[in-house]
C-alpha cells in the first residue's frame, strides 16, 4: 500500500471513529454518554449526583436533606452533598467542585433568586444537567433542565384566605418574612398581597425578615410587639419555625397565641401540628420537603435522555386546628 493510500485509509478510519462516538452523545448528558456504550441505559447505581443545599435553617430544611440522603441510600445513588451554610458563595463553590468532579447531574436549592447566571452557564458548558430543587432562580429557562418544588405564590394566597376567615375580613396583621431575596419570600409575599387587595379592612402594620429561623422569629416578633403592642390582631409567618419562635414571644408578652393573635404559617412540619393541637397556631399551609424521590427520578431520566417535566410541582394542602390531632400521626416530617 502506498503512503498516500495509507493516509486515505487512516482518515476514513478516524472519521468513522468520530462518527460512532458522536452518535452516542446526548447534549444534556454529555459526560454520561462518554462512559456509556451506545444504546445502554443507566440505572440508579451508576449515578453520581452533586447537591448544593442551602443549610439547616429550619425543621423543613432538615426534612428535605434527610429525604435526599435517605432516597440516595435506598436507590444506591452516590450523592455528593454540600452544605451552603446560608451563603450563596459557598453554594457557587460547591457547584464548581461538582463540575470539576464530573458528576452526572447537579442539584441545587438556591438560597436567593439572583446571581446564578455565570455559574449555571459553566454547568451548561460542562454538559451536566442541572436541577433546581425547592427554590427556583431568576435565570433563563435554558440554563436548567428542571425545577422540582411547590408553587410558593399559591401558598401565599392560601395563607391569606385562611387569615381572612380568621379575622372575619378585618384587622391588623404583622408579617414575618423569610430570607431576603429568596424565592419563597418573594413569591409568598406576592400571593398573600394579591389576595389581600380584595380586603381593604385588613391592614399590614409591619413586615420584617426572620430569615426562616425560629430564634430570629422570636426576636423579631418581640420587637414587633414592642412597637405595635395590642394593635396586632394576627401574624402571618412565612414558615412554621418563625411562627413557633413568635409564639414564645407572644406568650412572654402576656398575650395568647392563636386566640389574641391569630397565626397562619407555612410548611406543615410536626411541631406546627403540635402547636395547633395546643391551640397556639391556627393554620399551616403545607410545603412538601420530601423531594428526594422526584429528584433522583428526574436525574435518572435526564442522563438517559428520557422526557421530563420542566416543573415537577408538589401538591400542598391546608391544615387547621380542627383536624390537627387526626393528621399528626400521619405526618412524615
Ligand atoms: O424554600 C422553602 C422554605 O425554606 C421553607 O418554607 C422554609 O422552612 C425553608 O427554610
Amino acid at each position: 500500500m502506498t503512503i498516500a493510500a495509507l493516509c486515505r485509509c487512516s482518515i476514513v478510519l478516524i472519521v468513522l471513529c468520530m462518527l460512532s462516538a458522536c452518535g452516542s452523545f446526548a447534549p444534556s448528558a454529555a459526560r454520561s454518554a462518554t462512559t456509556q456504550p451506545t444504546g445502554s441505559t443507566k440505572t440508579y447505581g451508576d449515578l453520581v449526583v452533586g447537591f448544593a443545599q442551602i443549610g439547616a435553617e429550619s425543621e423543613w430544611r432538615t426534612a428535605n436533606t434527610r429525604s435526599l440522603q435517605e432516597t440516595a441510600n435506598r436507590l444506591g445513588v452516590e450523592l455528593k452533598f454540600a452544605d451552603g451554610q446560608q451563603q450563596q458563595e459557598k453554594q457557587i463553590q460547591a457547584i464548581r467542585s461538582f463540575i470539576a468532579q464530573r458528576v452526572d447531574v447537579i442539584g441545587i436549592s438556591p438560597v436567593v433568586e439572583t446571581g446564578w447566571d455565570a455559574v449555571f452557564t459553566e454547568v451548561q458548558q460542562a454538559g451536566i444537567p442541572l436541577i433546581l430543587l425547592d427554590r427556583h432562580a431568576s435565570v433563563p429557562d435554558s440554563l436548567f433542565s428542571a425545577f422540582i418544588g411547590s408553587d410558593f405564590v399559591q401558598q401565599g394566597r392560601y395563607a391569606c384566605q385562611e387569615m381572612v376567615k380568621l379575622l372575619n375580613s378585618q384587622g391588623n396583621i404583622v408579617v414575618l418574612e423569610g430570607t431576603i431575596g429568596s424565592a419563597p419570600t418573594i413569591d409568598r409575599r406576592a400571593g398573600f398581597d394579591e389576595c389581600l387587595r380584595d380586603y381593604p379592612q385588613i391592614h399590614v402594620l409591619d413586615r420584617q425578615s426572620g430569615d426562616f429561623i425560629r430564634a430570629r422569629g422570636k426576636e423579631v416578633m418581640k420587637a414587633l410587639l414592642a412597637t405595635h403592642g395590642t394593635r396586632i390582631d394576627a401574624l402571618f409567618a412565612q414558615n412554621d419555625d418563625m411562627a413557633l419562635g413568635a409564639i414564645e414571644a407572644i406568650e412572654e408578652y402576656g398575650s395568647k397565641p392563636g386566640v389574641d393573635i391569630k397565626i397562619v404559617s407555612i410548611d406543615a412540619v410536626r411541631s406546627a401540628f403540635e402547636a395547633m393541637i395546643a391551640g397556639k397556631l391556627n393554620a399551616t399551609i403545607e410545603c412538601d420537603p420530601l423531594l428526594g424521590p422526584p429528584f433522583f427520578d428526574t436525574a435518572l431520566k435526564l442522563v438517559n435522555n428520557q422526557p421530563i417535566h420542566k416543573w415537577v410541582k408538589s401538591a400542598d394542602n391546608i391544615y387547621r386546628q380542627d383536624t390537627a390531632s387526626q393528621e399528626l400521626p400521619k405526618r412524615q416530617y
